[in-house]
């Protein structure tokens, strides 16, 4: 099937390389030449796993191209998935105005009938409003069907998400533009569920608020298991072996971040309270979250007295590791305090750079992860990156001007650590 995929952030350009990879003739369209242009020589412009000698093994098959030719590449293809961004408004309502903009635009250049995906998280009824959008916007009588296939790719395994998914999920109201799309999938062996485009939208907030809950109940659990002395990794995994319970997202630590859960939690939060049925779990998984890094910022604080002119060193920029995205990330967080409280703060990550606001505010950052800590009070870490558990302690204890540990990701074996006489605390791990 010929297929456009219109906004090329990371959703829709994984999900172009493997409908490719698919045996589909996919085109990736964006307003942004720059990214446009990089991806025509097979070069990612983010950074995920895997996916550029995809990316590149596809654009050589000429089975995925890529243009910023609206008019030309809408009139080309009859399949034109959307899968621009969702950022949050002010009062955490979703700003639907990529949305908007891609439906008008399909809307101004349609020839005949289309089937439109909408990938995108969107709130509830968007789907009926893209029709309306389209039309409003066409000269062109021939109707447009619209399909609802949230995505769940997780950054940094977005690849081994798109191709081996738990489930796809499908919502029209319309047959046969529900058989297309399902036919779309068709070498996917995961169970595929049709549904309703309002269920299918709700799915996807659903599923991440669920995971947002399951992280706030794990992090509030391992709150309690500091003060009962219990190590939370122990419990994550007793309770995760129950299979209705399951093991995935219960690592205690910082709290959630990224562009998805922290944006989703809050327009399903506005929805509820919009349509008078508030969400009292998800408001609470919400503050939970927000106090996390306070949290441990608290114990580190307990231990050095005071954070004035102390250096702290802190590991990791990314919202999680194997991406360079630091939307929302819980480093931002942890950094301001500890400059509002005037300590020095030096950082390192192993993709991300620092960006200019931090820089013009005094934070340092090195790739030697041994010139960050040296003469550091106190590490702190805020990602787990995997080269986080390979350090040299002996050399580290040698470098800094106090051993001490905070982990926010529970990464760190205590046992270890202690052979060098490091102070260690994680959360939930006394
Ligand atoms: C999330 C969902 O997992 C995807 O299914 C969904 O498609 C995506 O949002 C989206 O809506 O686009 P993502 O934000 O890329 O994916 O990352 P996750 O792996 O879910 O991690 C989110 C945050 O939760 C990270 O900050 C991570 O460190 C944190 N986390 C995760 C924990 O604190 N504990 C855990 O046990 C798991």
């Amino acid at each position: 099937m010929r297929i456009l995929i219109i906004g090329q952030g990371y959703v829709g350009t994984t999900m172009g390389v493997v409908l490719a990879r698919a045996g589909h003739e996919v085109t990736g369209l964006d307003i942004d030449p720059k990214k446009i242009d990089s991806l025509k020589k097979g070069n990612l412009y983010f950074y995920e796993p895997g996916l550029e000698e995809m990316l590149r093994e596809q654009v050589k098959a000429k089975k995925l191209q890529f243009t910023t030719e609206a008019r030309q590449a809408i009139v080309n293809n009859d399949i034109l998935f959307i899968t621009v961004g969702t950022p949050s408004l002010e009062n955490g309502n979703a700003d639907l105005t990529y949305i908007k903009n891609a439906a008008q635009m399909i809307g101004r250049f349609k020839n005949n009938e289309k089937i439109i995906v909408v990938k995108s998280t969107v709130p509830v009824g968007t789907t009926e409003n893209v029709e309306q959008w389209v039309m409003e916007a066409s000269k062109d009588a021939s109707p447009v069907k619209v399909v609802m296939n949230p995505e769940f790719l997780r950054e940094g395994s977005a690849l081994q998400d798109a191709l081996y998914p738990d489930r796809i999920v499908i919502g029209s109201h319309i047959g046969d533009a529900l058989e297309t799309v399902t036919r779309i999938y068709k070498n996917w062996t995961c169970p595929l569920l049709q549904t309703t485009p309002r269920a299918a939208e709700m799915i996807k907030y659903a599923s991440n608020a669920f995971l947002a809950t399951k992280i706030s109940f794990i992090n509030e659990i391992a709150k309690l298991c500091d003060k009962l002395g219990i190590n939370v990794r122990d419990i994550s995994k007793g309770i995760g072996l129950d299979k209705r319970i399951g093991p995935s997202f219960l690592d205690a630590g910082l709290g959630y971040g990224g562009s998805c859960f922290p944006k989703d939690v809050k327009e399903l939060l506005w929805t509820a309270n919009d349509k008078q049925a508030p969400l009292h779990i998800l408001r609470e998984v919400e503050q939970v979250n927000q106090q996390q890094p306070t949290y441990l910022l608290t114990k580190t604080r307990q231990h050095l007295k005071s954070f004035k002119g102390k250096k702290i060193a802190v590991l990791g920029l990314a919202f999680k590791p194997y991406t360079d995205d630091t939307r929302e990330s819980v480093s931002m967080p942890v950094i301001h305090h500890l400059l509002e409280e005037q300590a020095s703060v030096v950082v390192h990550d192993p993709i991300v750079a620092l960006s200019e606001e931090w820089r013009n505010r005094g934070v340092h950052q090195s790739d030697d992860l041994y010139e960050v800590v040296k003469d550091s009070d106190a590490i702190i870490i805020c990602t787990n990156w995997p080269q986080y558990e390979e350090l040299d302690w002996a050399k580290i204890r040698n470098l800094v001007r106090h051993p001490a540990i905070f982990d926010g990701r529970n990464m760190l074996k205590p046992e270890k650590l202690n052979e060098w006489e490091f102070h260690y605390e994680g959360i939930g791990y006394p």
